[in-house]
């Protein structure tokens, strides 16, 4: 298992390339399934759950081509079998993903039954209430959801909580039924959007994406289509928390401030300076003084749970005691635990973390757990005085592609051992 060295320190300088949205990428790839014809996708991020997602699809019965490294072209003309085994989805959780799909246009599909993971217990149960109120029959099996159907008929569901990809399982499933289905309390999140676009490009009928109640006008086919994945939000998120702690600054190319507006808020509130030059570019300025600031996760347009880590790591360098409270996960602190082998002040209580700053962060060998935490224990290593080795960073490369070699190029003293 691949591990980072890294040696704190250095001040961030220059410029980094956001990579397209994961987040994004995966339902978009899922969504190829509902059509015979071929699906086209560009500015996907090359990290490990976009290749663990194209296995899927070509353990099923696509053909996918990918005429350059950052496009892939998947047919699903000859799909052929209808299952997603415990041995992906195991590795990935976001191969539930392909479930509506799967049901609505073959009537069948059977995707096993995704575990917890570090981060929490995450069930599926509104994913399967809601196609179930499209009509599917869903049950267990040894393990496995079955879910078969003749033809999804349009329903009106209410989700009990936001659920990001159960609103993407549910709208792409609700492409092809028969009928208007209307999704109330639906995630708004930037990713739900831009796999909308893809699908009225595909020729769905869907008004309200990106608001908490989506229409979707069920059709016969759906025909194939060319994308461009949104920028990660993110990555961008990220890259700007590991700026401000070295009190450098940086520019961020290819992304998109407009969904960036909580995390810049929050971040600018800390004392870091961000601008915005362009539609497609940030700036962001630290003079290495930071104020500590509380940050509650919630929903889009909220500030993001897959930052809450990230912040956390900033906050350790702030002046003064700030409150970070966990809504969306129950178990999203472990990485709390590693950035105390670094010296940090941190106490955990129930939903809630204080952290205490500015503390001196020392390096010492810390553990990745899961993506957003090792993005977090990045970020902490680059403030922390002396050489930080991080564990397990194939966690980190499930999210973000060549996060070493962007760092360095911005000044970062990091390297892969690879093992
Ligand atoms: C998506 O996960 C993202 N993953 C996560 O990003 C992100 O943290 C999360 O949304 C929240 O924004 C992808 O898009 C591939 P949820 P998802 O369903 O859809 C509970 C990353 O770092 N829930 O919105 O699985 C659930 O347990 C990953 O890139 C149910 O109870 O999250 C959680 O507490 C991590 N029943 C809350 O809802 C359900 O049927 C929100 O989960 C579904 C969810």
């Amino acid at each position: 298992m691949d591990r980072f060295r890294i040696v704190g320190g250095r001040q961030l300088e220059g410029r980094v390339q956001i990579s397209g949205a994961k987040n994004s990428a995966l339902p978009c790839m899922a969504a190829a399934l509902l059509s015979r014809e071929p699906v086209t996708l560009h500015n996907l991020p090359y990290v490990r759950d976009i290749i663990t997602q194209r296995r899927l699809l070509e353990d099923i019965g696509c053909t996918i081509l990918m005429p350059e490294l950052r496009t892939l072209k998947i047919d699903a003309s000859s799909v052929d079998r209808f299952e997603a085994p415990y041995e992906l989805v195991k590795t990935m959780r976001a191969s539930v993903l392909v479930l509506g799909p799967l049901v609505a246009r073959f009537g069948q599909a059977r995707v096993s039954m995704p575990g917890g993971c570090a981060i929490g217990e995450r069930p599926i149960d509104l994913h399967l209430a809601a196609l179930e109120k499209l009509g599917a029959q869903v049950y267990l099996d040894g393990g496995d959801v079955v879910a078969r159907a003749s033809r999804l008929r349009g329903a009106e569901v209410y989700f009990d909580r936001v659920t990001v990809t159960g609103t993407e399982n549910l709208m792409m499933a609700a492409c092809l039924a028969e009928g208007v289905t209307t999704i109330y309390n639906a995630a708004c999140e930037p990713e739900v959007r831009d796999l909308a676009e893809l699908l009225s490009k595909m020729g769905a009928h869907i008004t309200g994406a990106g608001t908490s109640t989506i229409r979707v006008e069920g059709v016969d086919r759906l025909r194939g289509a060319e994308h461009t994945i949104i920028p990660d939000r993110i990555e961008a998120g990220t890259f700007l928390a590991a700026a401000g702690i070295t009190g450098g600054s940086l520019e961020l190319s290819n992304c998109c401030p407009e969904h960036l507006t909580a995390i810049i808020d929050k971040l600018s509130e800390t004392g870091l300076k961000i601008e915005q030059p362009s539609s497609c570019c940030l700036r962001v300025y630290g003079d290495g003084r930071l104020k500590a600031s509380d940050v509650t996760t919630l929903p889009y347009p909220a500030f993001p749970t897959d930052m809450q880590a990230q912040y956390m790591a900033l906050m350790t360098q702030a002046d003064g005691a700030s409150i970070i409270t966990e809504t969306i996960f129950e178990n999203r602190f472990i990485h709390a635990s590693e950035m105390r082998r670094l010296g940090a002040n941190i106490t955990i209580n129930g939903r809630q973390a204080v952290v205490r700053g500015p503390t001196r962060l020392m390096g010492a060998q810390v553990q990745a757990t899961d993506l957003r935490a090792s993005a977090s224990l990045v970020i902490a290593a680059l403030a922390a005085q002396g050489e930080t080795t991080i564990n397990r960073v194939y966690h980190i490369d499930r999210g973000y592609e060549r996060i070493e070699e962007k760092l360095r190029t911005v000044g970062a003293e990091i390297e892969r051992i690879r093992q």
